[in-house]
């Protein structure tokens, strides 16, 4: 179990200022919303997590370490991966090979190694690519495993995202809007996989407009608009709570 903390963070993009003064608490077990009208910050949050944006204020401690300032790369071996809220695959590769990509980050074996083509390295590489193929299997879409990732339909690919997450063994997932373009049936086996996860040890936070999902699925909700905290805590408090009706109410296209 991971504990991931935001503290006081701000972002600023030239005079707007896209998160103000943002805390909240990831990990411990639970599956944690992050919802909020369009524009409110919650990619924000994953870039900044993520070390994609760098904050203005605040810091962000991961199991007891400020990871701000740490470049993506690093933070991804720390055990934070994330999926895109546009897929963001490599297309031209197969869905093992994408996983493996993922996977790699745990390998003991550098560069050189991997030019030389070692004894070892090989060994190493089939390690890898079993573990690739345990993480697809996990989300369902290991018999496209030879596949390349851009000939898989929509929902599948959203899917192999989220696989190839996996892949790197994190210890925390960030997913934005995984729902997206998923119809009704996908997206309760959604709420089905994102349970499994968290039942593996992985800590989510889940960014999403689904509220069927996010209901369904978060142990605990933070709700977010024009980058400041508005309310916080179980499904049942976060859809009574007047602030969040009202930031909703504001954009009904979306819901
Ligand atoms: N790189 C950037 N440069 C300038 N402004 C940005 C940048 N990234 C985000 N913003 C702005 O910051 C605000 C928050 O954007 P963000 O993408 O985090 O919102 P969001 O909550 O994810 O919205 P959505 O639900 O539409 O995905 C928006 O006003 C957006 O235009
Ligand atoms: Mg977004």
């Amino acid at each position: 179990m991971a504990h991931l903390e935001l503290k006081n963070i701000s972002v600023r993009f030239g005079g707007l200022l896209a998160l103000s003064s943002l805390s909240f608490t990831i990990g411990d077990g639970r599956v944690v919303g992050l919802i909020g009208p369009n524009g409110a910050g919650k990619t924000t949050v994953f870039n900044v997590l993520t070390g994609v944006y760098q904050a203005s204020e605040g810091d962000v401690v991961f199991d007891g370490e400020s990871i701000l300032g740490k470049r993506p790369y690093v933070i991804f071996e720390k055990g934070i991966a994330r999926t895109f809220q546009n897929i963001r695959l490599f297309s031209a590769m197969t869905a093992v090979e994408n996983a493996m990509v993922a996977r790699h980050c745990r390998s003991g074996k550098g560069v050189v190694g991997s030019l030389l083509r070692t004894r070892s390295q090989k060994r190493e590489e089939a390690f890898i690519r079993e573990k690739a193929l345990e993480a697809l299997a996990f989300m369902g879409v290991d018999k496209y495993a030879d596949d390349v990732a851009s000939s898989l339909p929509y929902g599948l690919q959203r899917r192999l995202e989220i696989a190839r997450a996996i892949a790197s063994e994190p210890k925390v997932l960030l997913l934005d809007e995984p729902a997206a373009g998923m119809n009704p049936s996908e997206s309760s086996e959604l709420m089905k996989d994102i349970s499994r996860i968290s039942e593996l040890g992985i800590d989510v936070l889940l960014v999403e407009h689904d509220m069927k999902v996010v209901m369904g699925v978060c142990d605990h909700i933070v709700c977010v608009d024009h980058g400041v905290k508005i309310a916080e805590g179980d499904s049942q408090e976060i859809q009574n709570n007047p602030k969040v009706i009202e930031a909703y109410l504001g954009q009904p296209a979306n819901q």
